[in-house]
């Protein structure tokens, strides 16, 4: 039978800093699947890599007094180790900065260039660096800020390349229309028609503002767009444009695996791109949703990303893979917390698997001189379990498919408890006082024993380390890895009269108070509030405007309350001011002043104030913030 060939990607990280679980999470969700397919017996590429150009990134080196070069050799280091850390199997590993990456991209802009569909223009725009993004003057929010990060953006205009990416508007809706599974989750694929349906403009695909990118052929003023640049590299890893047999047997990918972020970079622009340049385009694209940790919004720059590492270090690599996939629908937004991650470990891992295990085969050891017993008395409460095996293996292809990670463990642990209470129901330890039931005491340790060889062929895709230790205390000889997936469906094929391997519980239960006290200054950083303070949005939305004060009375009846007539560019009102102690009227009068413009208004001593006067204040003292005579009334302050 010829292999059948399926092809995964993740995202390929940004190097500007290190990896967090967000990372690790799509990474790992890749392996399992990569895992699953070769266990099934598939020729499987599992693209993993680095996005290294760009500005952001230039900007990071610059920072930090490096070369791009030398940050994105130091932190793709740190990538590539942690998938070490977490037994990631990728078969590949692609850097931007590779020759193989550069040259596929430069094909692919010919490829563009000569079908009609990029042309020099003009780009005028607004340009967030963090983001790498251009917004228009529709999509800025007030204060020219960012609607994705609410950070502040400039103003550009400068040549650029474009692409004309509105062409294939109505060929995008129509894919997406033909092809159900093309983008995952469904909820999420009435985002992206809308979006498309909106209307697609030309996208700009090259900078002229800084160097550290790919650049255009011919006109190397322009360095190509990191987006465009960094979407190539799924057919970069294959060799697409010099006749590598890999892009024969492996494009299109099966599934592109991306977090929520950056799915319309994935189904709109890379599908139109690859319409462009006459290819194929990826059978599917599934959207992952995000972690909070702690119930905060984690981010490399916001100070509370929990290292992988050491988590790892912490718990388990095992037991950290399992919590990524059991404890949340891989659609939707989790949170990470460290209560739940060892109520899992305790509750699915130690007590429901890892005891059902130690329990058996400390029976198999003491009844059996720990030699696995033959299986000739069978009863029907046996078949129950043997039966359950062939459903469980569909429902498991189906899921994981579907990439419904949480459904095949769900699964997988139903048919662990079923284990649990055929033991409970069958009472070996009973049968074991009577020596006339001893085939029957071996037919039932065995059966549990057969399916938790089986169990070991389901879990291994998640938690690889674990099926095989089970495998090895089981006497387990053939490898993991089957021929297809119909193989996951045979039972009773544990060989008795093997003697067990050496017993080890295989998920020590973990002290819960303990390890929270032992976790406490971490879990106190990941709750503090980030280092990085209030977003800019969140400042922007106070409006501070320079003032000239065109009048000013005491107030009736208060020994602070001053009432003043304020210009703040609207021909003047009344703003009433607690600063009677310093200020005499007269003090004020003609000065030009910081003003707080947009607060709700109040009434103080009855009379309706429309703002705020800043100044330094300390007990009854104030010093207002005076701004030179010159400056307009109005102006606004940032
Ligand atoms: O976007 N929860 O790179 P990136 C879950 N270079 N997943 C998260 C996450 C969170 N809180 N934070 C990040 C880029 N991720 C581009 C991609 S692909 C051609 C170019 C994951 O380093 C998620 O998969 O910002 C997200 O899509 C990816 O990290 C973005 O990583």
């Amino acid at each position: 039978m010829s292999k059948k060939s399926f092809y995964i990607t993740t995202p390929i990280y940004y190097v500007n800093d290190k990896p967090h679980i967000g990372h690790a999470y799509t990474t790992v969700a890749a392996d399992v699947m990569a895992r699953y397919k070769r266990m099934c017996g598939f020729d499987v590429l599992f693209l993993t890599g680095t996005d290294e150009h760009g500005q952001k990134m230039e900007q990071a080196a610059m920072k930090k007094g490096v070369k791009p070069i030398e940050l994105a050799d130091a932190n793709m280091a740190r990538f590539r180790d942690l998938w070490k850390t977490l037994n990631i199997s990728n078969d590949d590993f692609i850097r931007t900065t590779e020759e193989r990456h550069k040259k596929t991209v430069l094909a692919m802009f010919k490829k563009m260039k000569d079908a009609g569909d990029i042309y020099l223009g003009e780009y005028e725009g607004w340009y967030c660096t963090p983001c790498e993004a251009y917004w228009t003057e529709t999509q800025i929010l007030d204060g020219n800020v960012c609607p994705d990060c609410g950070r502040p953006t400039s103003k550009m205009k400068e040549a650029s390349y474009f692409f004309r990416m509105s062409k294939y508007q109505d060929r995008i809706l129509e894919h997406i229309e033909k092809h159900p599974e093309f983008i995952r989750p469904e909820s999420r694929k009435n985002e992206i028609v809308s979006f498309v349906r909106e209307g697609l403009r030309d996208l700009s695909i090259s900078r002229v503002n800084f160097s550290w990118g790919i650049p255009v052929e011919g006109d190397p003023d322009h360095v190509i767009y990191v987006w465009m640049d960094a979407l190539v590299n799924y057919i970069s890893a294959v060799g697409y444009f010099s006749g590598d047999p890999k892009a024969g047997e492996f494009w299109p990918a099966d599934v592109h695996l991306v977090g929520k972020d950056i799915l319309r970079f994935h189904t709109v622009y890379w599908p139109a791109m690859l319409m462009s340049a006459g290819i194929e385009l990826p059978k599917s694209v599934f959207a992952h949703g995000w972690w909070t940790v702690e119930g905060k919004k984690m981010s490399k720059s916001m100070g509370n990303a929990i290292d992988p590492d050491w988590l790892v270090k912490k718990f388990s690599r095992d037991s950290f893979r399992y919590f990524l996939l059991r404890e949340v629908p891989f659609g939707l937004d989790g949170d990470f917390s460290f209560r739940a991650m060892i109520h899992r470990i305790n509750g699915d891992l130690a007590n429901d698997l890892g005891n059902l295990l130690s329990r058996t085969l400390g029976m198999v050891q003491r009844y059996f001189g720990g030699t696995i017993p033959d299986y000739n008395a069978p009863e029907a409460a046996d078949e129950k379990i043997y039966g359950a095996l062939p459903t469980l293996a569909d429902r498991v292809e189906g899921f994981l498919n579907a990439q419904a990670f949480n459904k095949a463990l769900t699964a997988i642990w139903e048919f662990v408890g079923a284990m649990n209470r055929y033991i409970d129901e069958t009472q070996p330890w009973f049968l074991a006082k009577d020596p006339e039931k001893k085939d029957r005491l071996g037919s039932v340790l065995y059966t549990v024993m057969d399916g938790l060889r089986a169990v070991s062929h389901f879990i291994y895709p998640f938690m690889p380390e674990t099926a095989e230790a089970m495998r090895k205390q089981l006497a387990e000889e053939s490898p993991v890895n089957v021929s297809s997936p119909e193989d996951l469906k045979r039972v009773k094929t544990l060989k008795s009269g093997r003697p067990i391997g050496e017993t080890k519980a295989i998920f020590p239960r973990i002290d819960e108070k303990a390890m929270l006290e032992e976790l406490s200054p971490e879990k106190e950083a990941a709750e503090a509030p980030s280092e990085s303070g209030i977003e800019y949005g969140d400042f922007d939305k106070v409006e501070i405007k320079a003032g000239k004060v065109l009048a000013a009375e005491n107030v009736k009846k208060s020994e602070k309350l001053l009432k003043l007539t304020i210009d703040v560019g609207d021909g003047g009102r009344t703003i009433v001011s607690g600063i009677a102690k310093t200020y005499k009227p007269e003090d004020l009068v003609g000065l030009t002043i910081a003003v707080v413009t947009n607060l709700k208004p109040v009434k103080l001593m009855g009379i309706e104030s429309r703002g705020m006067v800043l100044s330094a204040t300390a007990g009854d003292r104030h010093n207002v913030l005076k701004l030179p005579d010159e400056t307009p009334a109005g102006t606004r302050i940032k």
